[in-house]
Order: structure tokens, then sequence, then C-alpha cells
């Protein structure tokens, strides 16, 4: 069989050997619960856990009790917005802001608050002529999502300055990141940002399926969103007394295998990021082709495209036949698609696994494709 060209690093990225040997050494040979017990194992696990919590919080620059293991984005994103419309203060007069930037999953959570009358109403962070979130005209909202890099146009916002902007307008405005495709490309300082929450994946960063990040800058402040096991300090038929952070976070067993990747998916993220070059090559070489619609920017971290008079996913399709693997389609990102006024695009991503020999069969294929 011809080998496989994987440009499909943002969908999911392929996993370094380290992950591999750290999660099989760990399944094979030390594995046990976290945070339930006493022996030997319990307490290397237990240990594994924070070690994993702390590279985490460095690579981020957070403190570790800030730090909360999920399943995924899509996870925290859903409990971001759990967590806040349970609070004591919360308001069935708020307001909340998005961009056609977010991905489903960071707006359809306050949506379904919206739909529910739950929420009073949903502003836009309006896009400039590059399709970026206008710093100088964020709603005055009283909880801001900020997609801080586009799955689809791959391009890095002003988390900062768009933040710093929401706070004079509001200074008790709540501000949510996800940072799931900007992670890939980008140091984040939570700092920096003086964002409030922000999650991302693991498995874009090089980890596995079925772990995610989610920040919390007052982690200990907030009511919780999940019980069960290990968040529980005392209980009673009368009294709760919580543990807390980060172990209030994270009712039940934590997908502990996963986590035993994440460190070495940040190490070796960190040491070998996309090389971008590989995006200019590409984006020069598309350009040169007739029918191609290029939707991002030379120096983005991806790129998007759509060929005249075909569906994306006949060109996905056919890209396919060449043993190339593009993600076609919305990307779960509709907004972004409607706004460009395409139904779907055509994704070319990269990890550090891909070299310049396969952006140049991608650019054969699709030469054939259009010609
Ligand atoms: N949201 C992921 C993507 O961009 C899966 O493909």
């Amino acid at each position: 069989m011809n080998k496989i060209i994987y440009l499909d690093a943002a969908a999911s990225a392929l996993k370094p050997e380290t992950v591999i040997k750290s999660e099989g050494d760990f399944l094979r040979e030390s594995y046990a619960n976290a945070g339930r017990g006493v022996c030997t194992r319990a307490v290397a696990v237990d240990d594994m856990v924070a070690n994993a919590r702390r590279r985490v919080a460095k690579f981020i620059g957070a403190n570790p009790n800030q730090i909360v293991f999920t399943s995924g984005a899509t996870d925290g994103l859903n409990r971001i917005v759990n967590i806040l419309s349970r609070q004591p203060w919360y308001s069935e007069m708020s307001t909340f802001a998005v961009s056609d930037l977010d991905h489903h999953s960071a707006r359809m959570p306050w949506e379904a608050l919206l739909h529910n009358g739950k929420i009073r109403k949903m502003f836009k962070c309006e896009l400039d002529k590059n399709f970026d979130i206008n710093p100088n005209e964020i709603p005055k909202t009283d909880f801001l999502i900020i997609t801080a890099m586009s799955n689809v146009l791959g391009r890095a916002q002003d988390v900062k300055k768009i933040i710093a902007v929401a706070r004079k307008k509001n200074p008790d405005v709540v501000t949510i990141v996800d940072a799931s495709q900007y992670v890939v490309h980008k140091k984040i300082d939570v700092k920096k940002w003086d964002c409030d929450f922000l999650v991302f994946s693991g498995h874009k960063i090089g980890a596995d399926t079925g772990i995610g990040i989610l920040y919390i800058r007052d982690s200990e402040k907030y009511f919780p969103d999940k019980f069960g096991g290990g968040m529980v300090a005392k209980i009673s038929d009368k009294k709760w007394t919580l543990n807390g952070a980060p172990e209030k976070w994270e009712a039940g067993t934590l997908p502990l295998t996963q986590i035993a990747g994440l460190v070495p998916a940040i190490d070796y993220l960190e040491k070998n990021r996309p090389d971008t070059d590989l995006i200019k090559y590409a984006y020069d070489e598309l350009s040169k082709l007739p029918r191609i619609k290029i939707l991002t920017k030379r120096d983005d971290a991806i790129l998007s495209f759509v060929v005249d008079n075909m569906h994306p996913l006949d060109v996905g399709a056919m890209l396919g036949a060449y043993n190339i693997c593009v993600r076609v389609g919305n990307m779960c990102a509709s907004w972004i698609h409607q706004l460009i006024g395409v139904p779907g695009s055509i994704r070319l991503s990269i990890g550090s696994w891909n070299t310049i020999g396969d952006i140049k069969n991608f650019i054969s294929a699709i030469k054939k494709i259009v010609k």
C-alpha cells in the first residue's frame, strides 16, 4: 500500500513515540487508580498526575491548582457554561458575546441557555475584513467567548487586547478562551491574557484523545458542576465539605492513561511546533492553480481553500484516492463558512511528521483534480 500523507493535524495530531511509550509503560507496568489508594503503585500514580498537572501549568503560565483535567475542549467549554450558570450570583438577565470564528462547542452551550430562556441576549464580536476579531468593537457583555485561533483560518487573535477592552467596558466580565488551535502553534501565557477560563484538547497537541485541559483562574471561588468520588473532604446526611481545587473539579476516575501521555506530548510539541514554511510553500503553489480560492493568508498556521464548482467533500474524497488525508466540510465552524459564503472548505494542517515531499505530493494531486 502507498504511504498515507497525513495533512490533517488540526483534526487530530499523530502521536510521538514518547507518548505511545509512556502510555504503554503505564498500562503494562504501573497502572493503578489515582487519589484512591496508599499502596506504592497508587502513590506513584498520584505523583504522575501531580507531575502532569505541574507540567501543564508551566506550559500555559498557570498554577497547578488552576488546571483541571477534562475529556477534551468540548467537555471544558460545556462545563464552563454549567459552572457559571449554577453560581448563586448568576443572572438570567446576563448577556454573552461570541464571534463567527467560534467552533460549535464554544458557542452552542451558550445558545442552549438562550433557547431555554436562561440568558437574555447574545452579542457578536465584529470581525474585520481579514476575519479577525476587531478588539475595538467588543460589546459590553457579562460573558465573552474568544476563539484564540480559528480552526479554519489558523490566525492568532489579539486575545490580550480583546480582554482588556472587554474589561474596560465591564470590569466584571467573565472571559473564556478556546485555545484548542492556538496552543498547537504558539506559547500561551494565561496571566498575560488575563482570562478567567481557557480550554484546549490533548489530542491536537499529540497527546491522546479523551483528555483536555480546563484552566480556571479562580478555581477555589466557584461551586463545582460535577459531583462524586475524589472531590469530597467530608460528607454526612446534613453537610458536605468539598476538597479544594483542583480535586473539587475532578469527580470520578481521571483519564489516567491519557494523563500518562501528556508530559511527553507537551515536551515534544515545545521542541517541534508545526513548520509553517510548509504552509507558505503550499500557499505559493496553490496560488498558481486555476479554480482555487484560498481562504487563509500566507502567514497563517493552516491553509483552507475551496475549488470552483466542486464540493469540498468531493475534493476530499479525490485526495483520499491519492492517499492524502485532509479535512473537508464545515469543520464544526459553520459560522465562519457562512460569513465567507461557502458551504465548507478543504483544510491542510501540518504536524512535525510532515515534509516538503508531502506538500509536493498534495500539490501534484490537486493539480490533477482541478485540471
Ligand atoms: N475541531 C477539530 C478540527 O478542527 C476536530 O478538525
